[in-house]
């Protein structure tokens, strides 16, 4: 692929012509689009409810009209064969219909109590029995359940800090939001308060000597990680022996270890915690667990559990830890969860969907391979995706390295012009268990016809 060449190989000039007329196409196609969101931006700032609507995507909004299966259809009438799945959150595909049958039952009956039902007894269970931790609690989103779990961790070991590997994506809260520039610890984003560095650390993934210091002063509360680095620079993969020495450096150094497995959950019941034996303090849970219907989740172990059951509050003179609110737990949560968990991601629906995630990833391959570029297709089960180098990337610096956003952005608006809703830019394509070999096949095609123009 001649002129310049990108991070990819790829020249960015014949990237930036393809994305200036797909983007016209995009725009052209979607009338009605356009017009809910010019009345969108005179009540919202952006014209999106939330910023991130206007914000993950590189082309004016889409509006929905609707979805099911793995289909999703926007109100100019264009159908799309999903592979972003809301960011992995409706990884069941919409509208399945135990869910739909639970959650109208349980609406009927009242959507909330502030107090609980059986429901929760049997979801709590069923997490415990996936994920190897006995003991659960609720919130409403993953970001609440990390939330949360720091809380815990800081009320039961005493410590201020929390530590988070680079290049990782847990929330949008303080904690979290802290980043590593040039080897300085600096705030992710505007709106936060001016310490937001203080108490956080961040190391780059895969490097047990920069853990190993960093814990040693035994002031770190809890490191979290996703089991496989899932957000922001396509995928990262623990180094054999990165879990072993995590763990052995977190115990030594009496820190909790907590695995957040909202994305990686998609992996099969239990995700990486229970596909790789790890042994977390805690895990916490969110998006496609109650088939979108906001539910976040955090199991631990009896030790852990002991700091929420201690006697406190206002009748003792202990301050109890800082959790809960109104919804969290609410009983149509529950409902959907339940039958998320019984009726919907079932063996069976796993096995489909990385057997769908396979093909995918052999497609991109051969193609890939095809073009002559040095890329590298991974397989992660129901997700694939590319790194534009000769190998998978081990840090979240190596991955930015290579990491081609112009491409990326190009990818998914091409894509979207001919039915097919790509993974946000930082993301992979991840097949859902409504997703079918169509699917696959209409993501190959278009990514082919894609690497063609640019060859
Ligand atoms: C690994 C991980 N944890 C937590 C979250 C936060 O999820 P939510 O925005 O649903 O709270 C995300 C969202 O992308 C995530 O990828």
């Amino acid at each position: 692929m001649g002129g310049d060449a990108g991070s990819s190989g790829v020249d960015p000039a014949r990237v930036a012509a393809l994305k200036e007329r797909e983007d016209a196409a995009f725009v052209a196609a979607r009338p009605r689009s356009a017009q809910i969101w010019s009345a969108g931006r005179s009540v919202m700032p952006n014209g999106v409810p939330m910023s991130w609507l206007r914000t993950s995507y590189d082309h004016p909004p889409l509006f929905v009209d609707s979805a099911s299966g793995s289909r999703l259809r926007d109100v100019d009438g264009h159908e799309y064969a999903d592979f972003n799945i809301a960011d992995m959150s409706m990884f069941t595909g919409y509208g399945p219909q135990p869910v739909v049958d639970a959650v109208s039952r349980q609406v009927g009956a009242g959507s909330q109590y502030l107090l609980p039902t059986e429901d929760s007894v049997w979801v709590a269970a069923e997490l415990g029995r996936r994920y190897g931790l006995p003991l659960w609690q609720f919130t409403l989103a993953a970001t609440g359940a990390n939330t949360e779990v720091i809380r815990v961790a800081r009320a039961l070991t005493g410590r201020p800090k929390v530590l988070f590997f680079d290049g990782k994506y847990h929330g949008h809260f303080d904690d979290v939001l802290v980043e590593l520039e040039d080897g300085r610890l600096v705030a992710e984003e505007a709106g936060l308060p001016h310490d937001v560095t203080a108490r956080t650390l961040v190391v780059p993934f895969n490097d047990l000597d920069a853990l190993e210091r960093a814990l040693a002063d035994r002031d770190v509360a809890i490191v979290i990680t996703e089991p496989a680095l899932t957000n922001n620079v396509g995928l990262l993969l623990p180094d054999d022996g990165f879990h072993d020495g995590l763990r052995d450096v977190t115990r030594r150094t009496g820190t909790l270890l907590a695995y957040d497995e909202t994305h990686t959950q998609v992996v099969g019941p239990g995700g990486l915690t229970r596909r790789w034996r790890l042994q977390p303090d805690l895990v916490t849970v969110g998006k496609s667990i109650a088939a979108g219907i906001p539910l976040g989740a955090y199991g631990m172990t009896p030790d852990v559990a002991e700091v929420l059951q201690r006697p406190g509050g206002r009748d003792a003179d202990k301050p109890q830890v800082a959790v809960g609110g109104t919804l969290f737990g609410n009983p149509v949560s529950m409902a959907a969860a339940r039958a998320t968990m019984s009726e919907v991601l079932t063996d069976d629906a796993y096995a489909h969907s990385q057997r769908l995630g396979t093909r995918l990833a052999d497609g991109l391959a051969q193609i890939v391979a095809t073009s002559g570029m040095a890329w590298t297709t991974h397989r992660f089960w129901p997700r694939s995706g590319l790194s534009f180098g000769p190998v998978m990337p081990r840090t979240a610096a190596e991955a930015t390295e290579t990491f081609d956003v112009p491409l990326r952005r190009l990818m998914r608006v091409y894509l979207a012009n001919r039915g097919v809703w790509d993974a946000i830019v930082g993301a992979g394509p991840t097949c859902s268990v409504a997703a079918s070999d169509e699917d696959v096949d209409a993501y190959l095609a278009a990514f082919g016809s894609l690497m063609t123009e640019l060859g």
